[in-house]
């Protein structure tokens, strides 16, 4: 994460640790032992996080990373579901307000005596914020696949190409060491022709060892047509870091550039962040034959409606990872889907949750995924 946007980061956290503070019954605040234990939890938590995106490969040993991990993840997501629920409650009590000034009339008593018990409501949120946050922080990493069909009126070598999809590993602080093997499980018994590792398969808080854990559960595969991996924002490009970790694998590295697997053209973007080309410029460079197949592999799932009307038959994406409540609320509306499939034109366009999440040990209600591509041709 670039300084800039660590420090916004930081004191958006600050703000709304604040905020939800003063949101606590006044009698609450005004207890020293109560007081001192959530100052407590806020300063470990803002420690822990910051660690999180900074030094987090640095620490010694993998106790001091699942304490690390977990304090973050559960600080830093209770904080902002906190944020939500309180925000929520304001709105809720601002509409009541507005409903009693035009009506002139009063709530009945047991509806009046919920809106105005503040402890009940905070103990309530309290509750749903820590119930959530241990759920998201087990589920992560817990693996599945996901199935698509997808029908291609163009001629490909066969009558189909079956193809795994996998973004979103973020190897390190938010990834659980089984769910590398439950993934080499699913990879290993899978019956696809072609693998497409799509983006953010490490970020910075990727070590050593994870790395090995990574490489083992890539090892053995041996899709017909290979497997091919394309950068993602928090891949390390720089002296191309982690497209020499795959190489050394045996994967095949799409840096802005096209591929033909069984009459089938495969274009692998590099992310913006990266020096890449346009979208044009990269048609230019590749200039897919238009009467084949043409399969997209681009990170971030944008730019979807150009590359529908270039004559993209299927274009696969992560980034987003899925709905996943609270950062939802983030970037992901910025995107031009942020999970599943959508039409753009004659282009399937398929957005993956991925494997796991940044940073943050966490994911709910999105679910940790393989996507597995089904693509039959005329
Ligand atoms: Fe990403």
């Amino acid at each position: 994460m670039n300084k800039i946007g660590f420090l916004g980061a930081l004191l958006a956290l600050l703000v709304m640790t604040v905020f939800v503070f003063f949101n606590f019954p006044a009698s609450w605040r005004k207890n020293k032992v109560f007081m001192t234990l959530v100052i407590i939890y806020d300063i470990i938590g803002t420690i822990c996080g910051g660690i999180i995106f900074t030094a987090f490969r640095s620490l010694p040993n993998a106790w001091m990373k699942v304490f690390v991990s977990g304090w973050g993840t559960i600080y830093y997501i209770t904080t902002l579901l906190l944020s939500v629920l309180f925000c929520l409650r304001i709105l809720v009590k601002a509409v009541y307000l507005l409903i009693r000034k035009l009506t002139k009339k009063e709530a009945d008593g047991k509806a009046l005596h919920i809106l105005k018990d503040e402890k009940l409501q905070v103990i309530v949120f309290v509750i749903t914020a820590f119930v959530i946050c241990t759920v998201g922080f087990i589920r992560i990493g817990n693996l599945g696949e996901t199935t698509y069909e997808v029908t291609c009126e163009k001629e490909a070598e066969e009558e189909s190409l079956t193809m795994l999809f996998l973004s979103d590993v973020h190897a390190g602080a938010a990834t659980w060491p089984f769910t590398y093997e439950k993934m080499h499980e699913i990879l290993a018994s899978s019956d696809a022709d072609v693998v497409f590792l799509g983006g953010d398969i490490c970020d910075e808080t990727t070590a050593e060892e994870d790395i090995q854990m990574l490489k083992e559960a890539l090892s053995g595969l041996n899709p017909r047509y290979g497997i091919y991996y394309i950068y993602g924002n928090h891949d390390e490009f720089e002296d191309n870091f982690t497209g020499k970790q795959m190489e050394e694998m045996g994967i095949t590295v799409l840096y802005d550039e096209m591929v033909e697997i069984g009459g089938v053209q495969v274009i692998g973007r590099l992310d913006p962040k990266d020096d890449a080309l346009s979208w044009e410029e990269l048609m230019d460079k590749c200039s897919p034959d238009p009467q084949k197949p043409l399969v997209v592999l681009t990170h971030r799932p944008e730019e979807f409606r150009a590359i529908s009307a270039s004559g993209a038959d299927l274009a696969l994406a992560g980034h987003t990872h899925g709905f996943n409540i609270p950062q939802f609320l983030g970037s992901n509306l910025l995107e031009d889907m942020y999970y599943g499939r959508k039409k753009y034109g004659e282009m399937t366009a398929i957005t993956s949750s991925g494997v796991s999440a940044w940073g943050i040990h966490y994911k709910w209600p999105a679910k940790s995924e393989i996507v597995k591509v089904k693509m039959t041709f005329r």
